[in-house]
Parts: structure tokens; C-alpha cells; sequence
């Protein structure tokens, strides 16, 4: 059996512990071979790989990010790209493609089996929106970043009176906010799915005060969505794209910061928590998810099952067919949701 793999989209930590795995698994239990691909899809277009033995995966299990690079390129909108994969499928005379990306990753991995290739997802995304899988790896690491900046943020809001806003990751999606806002703690959350006036979380935070709370920590997702204050003014971010035509995000704390200051009189300040969400070593968690989920893609390429993605389920790993993917990100859970307002003011 010879395989290929690739990491896609945003990186994340826990990447090299899919491709360790996924290295092994082929090599030493399947007697295969495997290939690495070099920035995602980008490098299938343009045929760089790197040998993946035994001996090049020793001490990657720890290191954040991904040892084969990524890229956001993606094949199904390239002209001649759909081709392109194919050609290198049968030039590098693989088996099979471990295909490990978010919701734009996996959507041209299923695009690309519809069209007959044999590919195997392995979900990975700090946002944890991939449908079909309780978790993706990066998630756990990223959420652990954020709960504990919020837990730091804690001390030095209370003794300054201090409202503080930290903006997250996650753009359709506000998982990793609503998550840590609930682990460490957030006086009010905001996220995609559930947008509110400003007018609102001011009432939250004023609520809090009456209750004797001087400071507040506010959590804010970058595509946090507002609902309009009863003046009708609504706060709003402007538009801007990033090179691949994918609206770029970031900045909305420091806007909604202000508006808190203007409207409180409280001093108010912002922590965007950016790149620093994604990076890092992995947490046991994530090791052991994408180690499992490594593996588990190989025995499925081993079985013929292609065209399917592996997946967490309660304790369990299975796969599910790709094409769930297909139903864009997963939104948040209501339940996440409503615990989390339980707390707010
Ligand atoms: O991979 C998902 C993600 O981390 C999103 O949460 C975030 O909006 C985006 O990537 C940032 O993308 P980029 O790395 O292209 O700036």
C-alpha cells in the first residue's frame, strides 16, 4: 500500500501527531509506504513532497503547527486543478490520499472523491465546526490557550475596575469562544451564532456592577454578528478580503471596546488573542485525538473504505461518509449556548 498525505487550511497543534501516526501505521502495520505533500494542496499541483520514514517523524509528536507546511490553495478552484490532483495521484502511484483540513480542506477532498479519487479526511480545526465529529484536533490545545489568557486576564481586570474584552478565533463559527468563556469564566460571551446590541452587553456588565462586580471580562468570537441598539445603530466591522477572496476578520474587539468605554465611562481594553490560539505544543488530548485518528485513517485506506472521514463519536473513532462536510461548519451547540448565557451579567 502507498499512501500520500497533507495538512491543509489554518494549522493547528496536533498535526504532527496525525502524520506520526499516520507514518507508522503504514510503515510498521501495514508494511507500506507513505508520501508527504508539502503546503496542502499546493503541493500536490506542484508535485513537492517529502519522504515520510520512520526516522523523519522522530520528535515531532510534541511541536505544534505541521512538519509538511500549509496552504489555503484549493484545487476545485483552480482551473485544471481537479486534474491536477488526479495526474499526481497516479504519478506518485498512491493508493490513497489522508487528506487532514477544516471545512475548506474537506470540502474539496469530498469534491475530489465524488470525482472518483481516493481520499480519507482527518478533521482538524481550532474552531471545532467540522460536522460528523464531536472533536477536531487543535481544538482542545486552542481552547486551553484561551481559558487560561482569560484566566490571566482576571487578576489585572479586578484590580484596575477594568472591563476587558479578548477576541478569539472563529469566523462563521463561535465555539472556541463560548467554550472558554465557559471554562475560565467570561461575565459575557459573543459569537456568530447568538449576536446581541451592544446595549445588551453593557446592561450585563452594569448588572454586575450593581452586584458588586467592578470588572468584567468580555469574550468576543472575530465573526461575532450585532443585533441593532433601540437607536437603530448597529455595531459593524468593515469588509475586508483576504488573497484567496475570504472575508479577513479581526479587530471587532477593539471596536466593541470602545463602544463599551463611550457608553460605561468604564476603561475598557482589548486582548486579541490571534495566532497565539493556534500555536504551541499540543495537549494530551490532541495528541492522542489526531494519533488515533492517524491511525484510523490508514486502516480505512487498508480496507478500500475510501471517500469517508474520520471522526470522534462519544469515546468511539469511526468515519463518517466526507460529503458531511458538504453542510458547511457546524454551529455551535444550543446547549453549549445556554449554559454559557446562564452565567452572563
Ligand atoms: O483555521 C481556522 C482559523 O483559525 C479561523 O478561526 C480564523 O478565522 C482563520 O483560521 C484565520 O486564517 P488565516 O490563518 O488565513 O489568517
Amino acid at each position: 500500500m502507498r499512501l500520500g498525505i497533507l495538512t491543509g487550511g489554518g494549522d493547528c497543534p496536533g498535526l504532527n501527531a496525525v502524520i506520526r501516526a499516520a507514518v507508522v501505521r503504514t510503515v510498521r502495520s501495514r508494511d507500506g509506504q507513505i508520501v508527504g505533500f508539502l503546503d496542502g494542496w499546493k503541493g500536490v499541483l506542484e508535485g513537492r513532497t517529502c519522504e515520510l520514514t520512520l526516522q523523519s517523524i522522530r520528535g515531532i509528536l510534541p511541536q505544534g503547527g505541521t512538519m509538511l507546511g500549509t496552504s489555503r490553495v484549493d484545487p476545485v478552484r483552480q482551473a485544471g486543478g481537479v486534474e491536477g490532483v488526479r495526474r499526481a495521484l497516479a504519478l506518485f502511484e498512491l493508493d490513497g490520499l489522508i487528506v487532514c483540513g477544516g471545512d475548506g480542506t474537506l470540502n474539496a477532498a469530498a469534491t475530489l472523491a465524488e470525482a472518483g479519487m481516493p481520499m480519507l479526511g482527518v478533521p482538524k480545526t481550532i474552531d471545532n465546526d467540522v460536522r460528523g465529529t464531536d472533536y477536531s484536533v487543535g481544538a482542545d490545545t486552542a481552547l486551553a490557550h484561551v481559558s487560561h489568557a482569560i484566566d490571566a486576564l482576571h487578576s489585572t481586570a479586578e484590580s484596575h475596575d477594568r472591563v476587558i474584552v479578548v477576541e478569539t478565533m472563529g469566523r462563521s463559527v463561535g465555539w472556541l469562544a463560548v467554550a472558554a468563556g465557559l471554562a475560565g469564566g467570561s461575565d459575557v460571551t459573543l459569537s456568530p451564532e447568538e449576536p446581541m446590541s451592544v446595549q445588551q452587553v453593557c446592561d450585563f456588565i452594569r448588572h454586575r456592577k450593581a452586584r458588586g462586580r467592578d470588572f468584567s471580562i468580555v469574550v468576543v468570537a472575530e465573526g461575532a454578528r450585532f443585533l441593532p441598539d433601540p437607536d437603530g445603530s448597529v455595531l459593524q466591522m468593515p469588509e475586508r478580503l483576504d488573497e484567496f477572496g475570504r472575508p479577513r476578520f479581526g479587530g471587532i474587539g477593539d471596536v466593541l471596546a470602545r463602544a463599551i468605554e463611550d457608553r460605561l465611562k468604564i476603561e475598557t481594553r482589548t486582548v486579541a488573542l490571534g495566532y497565539v490560539q493556534r500555536g504551541g505544543t499540543p495537549t494530551a488530548f490532541d495528541r492522542l485525538l489526531g494519533t488515533r485518528m492517524g491511525m484510523h485513517a490508514v486502516d480505512l485506506a487498508a480496507a478500500g473504505q475510501f471517500g469517508r472521514m474520520v471522526a470522534l463519536q462519544g469515546p468511539d473513532i469511526t468515519s463518517v461518509p466526507l460529503s458531511v462536510v458538504r453542510a458547511g461548519p457546524r454551529p455551535t451547540s444550543p446547549e453549549l449556548l445556554e449554559a454559557a448565557r446562564c452565567f452572563f451579567g
